[in-house]
């Protein structure tokens, strides 16, 4: 099976557990895009979609699904979206798509956190992929420096604005042992808006696509 192929497989598995008549939150990114072509079979049995994304909102719209602001719908049953990489306690990398803060808005709105990935994204210790850190541009250099007396090696992603009109730093060379102790340390670094590390509010389902089908791994707050 190509990769595409497993994308497509774990986002139609996604549509059970898809709360029918409430508005659910939807990610960003190539699997979420495959989640939200899923969705469209299903629209008249949801009432809409808050999205993470300008990307995800185009979609989303032109299968004509309603999308809400999050501020008139503050409280979301169900969260769907991907993941750079995840960990055993479901512990996330997100952000290879730029848009970490509103999906980290969201995730914290949802009451579930559904995580739609194929094997590729498994790891047994976060780090590999770079972890993305959105910074207002005035303190690209003390972020960078602080981030640096951390053991990573942070660069600019190069011509990238966010939604939100910050730059991107990915940090590479990182091996997140501790990935809730690591959030709360970057969270506090002024001009941090957000950490691409996702384990203080974890995925409480992984659905993995495999060649051999989709494996569904729940996460408790105590397991994460
Ligand atoms: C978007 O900002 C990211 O957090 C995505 O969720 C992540 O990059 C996964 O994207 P793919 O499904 O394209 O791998």
């Amino acid at each position: 099976m190509t990769q595409d192929e497993l994308k497509q497989q774990v986002a139609a598995a996604a549509l059970k557990h898809v709360p029918r008549g409430e508005v659910i939150g939807v990610g960003t990114g190539s699997t979420v895009n495959f989640f939200i072509d899923a969705l469209a079979g299903i629209r008249q049995d949801i009432k809409g979609a808050v999205s993470s994304s300008e990307r995800s909102t185009e979609r989303l719209r032109a299968h004509g699904i309603a999308v809400f602001d999050l501020n008139d719908v503050p409280r979301l049953s169900v969260y769907v979206d991907g993941a750079d990489e995840i960990d055993p306690q479901g512990a996330m990398i997100k952000g290879g798509g730029g848009a970490l803060t509103r999906e980290k808005i969201i995730a914290e709105a949802a009451d579930r956190f559904v995580c739609i990935v194929d094997q590729s994204k498994l790891v047994p210790t976060l780090g590999r992929f770079p972890l993305p850190v959105e910074v207002v541009p005035m303190a690209r250099e003390l972020v960078a420096q602080r981030l640096r007396s951390m053991g990573g090696d942070p660069r600019e992603r190069a011509g990238y604005v966010t939604d939100n009109g910050n730059i991107i730093l990915d940090v590479h060379g990182l091996q997140i042992t501790e990935p809730r102790e690591f959030e709360s340390r970057v969270n506090q670094i002024p001009g941090v808006v957000t950490v691409g590390l996702f384990a203080l509010r974890g995925a409480d389902v992984a659905l993995v696509g495999t060649s051999e089908g989709v494996e569904q791994r729940n996460f408790t707050p105590r397991t994460r």
